[in-house]
């Protein structure tokens, strides 16, 4: 990638004006790290456009340029993908400044939003017009619509409502020569020819910008059944995950898991958890239902846990009664994340498997790690009833990562592989950024990096939009 000129710097400032570009290290800091500051990299230029039409003026500028383009909404995504990597031939831009949403249309159940707007945000706004904006996930604070999508993202109502991808009707991109394509609309159905959008959505910006999207939104429950429930292994929690499906079958939206070690983490680095149990256990499962009908949800929770009592699947149990105990339940679920991140460095696998293969695949693949690498610590949690499994290593404790980075590709080598032979996934939801490169080229199905690779090229031929990331 060539410099960024001082004419493109000039001409750059000149389409989103002082408030818009930003030169000094102090702005561009955290914009040159990721979120988990496995990555760092450098770039001369922030720049934060406040209109879809900055945003194609530039990316006309870029392309003709041939300068590279970082686009960045919350930087909270997990492969290092908002890291610039060509030693300062790429800009930043950021979208957070799009952060309008266009029309909220209730009896249509839609709404149109730019990409800068926070996840939150919109959850918030579909409630208030008493919709339901059902994409969720820990990092919906600081996370963005635009890169939800450009992820894919999953989250913990994946079971009902599906990923990212099943949730967007239409969307508004900047091509990587500047044109801007507009394919916003709130259509169910929609068969003329290809469908376009879905290149963009998981493409991690290296197809294009997505300044806008039509994204669905559904009825609001009515009525919402959470427990935490202690099981044995995975083994009982599969067999837990289908009596409750065959009672709840639509109403059951998250059905997660965590194992003992993330419960600990919680336990020991965040405030306002507490064990919901006298005893310890070895795994957990936070099962949630949800229901248009008031009591609903609740009739199949009791149902589901007397079957599973019956069975001998739940040890023990808790149901939230107040939405304040609810939220302290997710708390459980949803704070493993952070509290990994003050543990210290770990290996992060986002493997999904067919359902049926999840207690298999946790077996395999924590003694492939105890038998490769005594002492170091295995983290299982994720949402275990779309077959997503975040399968995490640490190193032994005290151990400063050092060791655990530079047996990384063994461990990783080791841990993909079972996936792989259970005709599984090495990147069920956090994508490939730059950190999972090496194992897109190892295990992308025969044929499939090839035709990514052209897919690239027919967009991109200059390969300006977000270097080194994914092909
Ligand atoms: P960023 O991190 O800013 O960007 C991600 C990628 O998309 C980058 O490659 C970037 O270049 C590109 N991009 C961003 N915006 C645009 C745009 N407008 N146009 C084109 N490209 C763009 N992920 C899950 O799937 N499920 C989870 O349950 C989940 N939980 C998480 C919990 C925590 C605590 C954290 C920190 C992360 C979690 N993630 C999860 C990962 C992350 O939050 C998601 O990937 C999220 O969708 C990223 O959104 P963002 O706005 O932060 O994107
Ligand atoms: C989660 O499910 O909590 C996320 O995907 C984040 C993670 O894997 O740490
Ligand atoms: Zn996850």
């Amino acid at each position: 990638m060539p410099e960024v000129s001082d004419a493109v710097r000039r001409d750059l400032k000149t389409v989103v004006g002082a408030a818009g570009i930003f030169t000094d290290p102090a702005d561009l800091e955290a914009h040159l790290v990721d979120e988990r500051r496995a990555f760092r990299g450098v770039a001369p230029v922030l720049l934060k456009p406040a209109s879809t039409d900055e945003v194609v003026a530039i990316v006309q500028i870029c392309a003709d340029a041939g300068v590279g383009i970082v686009p960045q909404g919350g930087r909270t995504g997990l492969c290092g993908g908002t890291v610039p990597v060509t030693g300062g031939g790429e800009v930043l831009v950021s979208l957070e400044r799009l952060r309008r949403i266009r029309e909220l249309d209730a009896q249509g159940f839609t709404m149109t939003c730019e990409a800068g707007c926070i996840l939150q945000t919109l959850q918030h706004e579909a409630e208030s017009a008493d919709r339901l904006f059902p994409l969720s996930l820990a990092a919906e604070g600081s996370c963005t619509i635009g890169g939800n999508l450009s992820t894919n993202a999953g989250g913990i109502n994946v079971l009902r409502y599906g990923m990212a991808r099943s949730l967007t009707l239409g969307l508004e991109v900047v091509l990587p020569d500047g044109t801007l394509w507009d394919d916003l609309g709130a259509l169910r159905k929609d068969n003329r020819g290809y469908d376009l959008k879905q290149l963009f959505i998981g493409a991690e910006g290296t197809l294009g910008i997505i300044t806008a999207a039509t994204m669905e939104l559904f009825p609001r429950p009515r009525d919402v059944d959470t427990a935490f429930l202690a099981v044995a292994d995975p083994e009982a929690a599969l067999q837990l995950f289908a009596v409750a499906r065959e009672v709840a079958a639509d109403m059951m939206v998250a059905f997660e898991l965590n194992d003992r070690n993330a419960l600990d983490m919680v336990f020991q680095h965040m405030d306002g958890v507490r064990d919901p149990f006298p005893t310890r256990y070895s795994w957990y499962v936070l099962l949630e239902l949800t229901a248009g009908v008031d009591g609903h949800a609740r009739a199949a929770g009791e149902q589901i846990l007397a079957a599973a009592f019956q069975r001998g699947l739940v040890l023990d149990g808790v149901r939230a009664d107040s939405l304040a105990h609810r939220a302290g339940l997710w708390r459980l679920r949803e704070t493993v994340t952070e509290a990994q991140k003050h543990e210290g460095r770990s290996l992060k696998h986002d493997i999904s498997v067919p359902v049926v293969a999840v207690p298999q695949f946790i077996d395999e693949a924590t003694a492939a790690v105890r038998r490769g690498w005594p002492g170091y610590r295995v983290l299982a949690f994720g949402h275990v009833g779309d077959g997503n499994i975040h399968f995490n290593v640490f190193g032994p404790p005290g151990n400063d990562g050092e060791q655990l980075f530079a047996e990384s590709e063994a461990i990783e080598d080791a841990v993909f592989a079972i996936a792989d032979r259970m005709q599984g996934s090495f990147s069920a939801e956090h994508g490939i950024g730059q950190l999972k490169r090496r194992a897109l080229r190892q295990y992308a199905p025969a044929g499939s990096l090839e035709m990514m690779k052209a897919l690239k090229r027919t967009l991109d031929p200059q390969g300006i939009m977000n270097p080194g990331k994914v092909v």
